[in-house]
């Protein structure tokens, strides 16, 4: 008599113990057609400033370099995901600058098989000084936040000082001509609303393209409302009553966040209206934090724990599933409007902006 076969259950089937996973090179598809070939590098969450839509203004609890990922740990993980199509990285934090090694990151990833594009997204305070390193290390795009011309405003916004040398790293990185820039703009309604049009004319005047982004709930203190926000909209209608009308560009890449318009008087601007006219539908971002968890949205209220693979030197495959395990897991969108969403335990310097 032949015995009935033994159903064995999905989640006892080749766990990694039983079988090493099998390298595939498979790209990074999630439930929803979307291919992942971004990838956000948080090196550090600490920061030398303290904006109000992101950190708490006192007693920050930041990460020990012991629990911050090394270089050669990032660049483990870049070559996990570069062999699954991630094409492009940009540095983040925090801000990344102020950990030292950022060029030696830089200069390990840019030899890595696959990897396209490197870019790095700064306050702009340590800029002037780090920008020879970082360009001949291999940097290609830097992303500057500059919210304000004004002083007093900066120290507002930002709860320090330091204006003065966001200007200088901005002008220092305007004077590399092979370096892509752009600035990037947050306004919250209450601080520096009138600080949009001094903002585009100081732009304009440097051929540089500014963003404005919808501040997001991602900030510590939990203070985010929809009034706090000026949404894209309102801000496209107060700039095209000052410069006249707004034309948009054609053929702007679709899985970068912004939407791109020119002034008929000359110039450019984007909105990133993340909130307002959510673009998940062409995401194709992945994220690590500093601490070396895989995210796969700012929003997500889960983590995939890389890090104890790294520090135990784990095969590059095991990593790959992590990660795809990651993908899968991604929602549609973030839900920012739904009546029940959470906004993620982690601040936005927590997770890498
Ligand atoms: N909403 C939107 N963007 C944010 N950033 C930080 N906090 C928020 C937030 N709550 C962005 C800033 C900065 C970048 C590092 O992260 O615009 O330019
Ligand atoms: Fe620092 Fe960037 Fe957060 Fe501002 S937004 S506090 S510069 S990490």
């Amino acid at each position: 008599m032949s015995k009935a076969p033994v159903a064995i259950p999905p989640e006892h089937q080749s766990t990694p113990l039983q079988q090493p996973p099998q390298p595939t090179r498979a790209p990074l598809f999630d439930r929803f057609g979307r291919v992942h070939r971004s990838l956000r590098i948080s090196v550090t969450d600490a920061c030398n400033i303290r904006c109000q839509y992101c950190m708490p203004a006192e007693q920050v609890q930041f990460l020990a370099a012991n629990q911050q990922l090394s270089v050669a740990q990032f660049a483990t993980l870049v070559r996990a995901v570069a062999a699954l199509g991630v094409r492009n990285y940009r540095i983040t934090g925090g801000e990344p600058l102020v950990r030292r090694d950022v060029p030696e990151l830089l200069q390990a990833l840019r030899d890595i098989e696959g990897v396209e594009e490197l870019a790095l997204t700064t306050n702009g305070m340590l800029l002037a000084d780090q920008l020879p390193a970082l360009v001949a290390a291999g940097l290609q795009r830097v992303n500057i936040s500059l919210d304000t011309l004004s002083h007093a405003t900066f120290k507002t916004l930002s709860r320090r000082d330091g204006l003065e040398r966001v200007l200088e790293g901005i002008e220092a990185a305007v004077a590399e001509p092979q370096l892509m820039i752009k600035l990037n703009a947050l306004v919250l309604r209450d601080v520096n609303l009138d600080d949009v049009y001094g903002l585009v004319e100081f732009a304009k005047a440097r051929h540089v393209p500014l963003r404005f982004i919808e501040y997001m709930p991602l900030d510590a203190e939990r203070k985010w409302n929809l009034n706090r926000m000026v949404s894209g909209d309102e801000l496209r209608r107060l700039l095209s009553e000052r410069f006249g009308p707004l034309e948009p560009v054609l053929g702007s890449d679709p899985s970068q966040p912004s939407t791109d318009y020119r002034f008929a008087s000359g110039g450019q601007v984007g909105f990133i209206d993340s909130v307002s006219k959510p673009f998940c539908g062409s995401c194709d971002r992945l994220r690590i934090t500093a601490d070396g968890r895989i995210r796969n949205c700012l929003f997500g209220r889960e983590e995939w724990d890389v890090a104890h693979l790294l520090r135990a030197q784990a095969s590059l495959e095991e990593i790959q599933q992590v990660v795809r395990v990651a993908v899968l897991a991604k929602f549609p969108s973030h839900g920012i409007a739904d009546p029940d969403f959470q906004p993620p335990e982690r601040a936005m310097y927590q997770i890498g902006g």
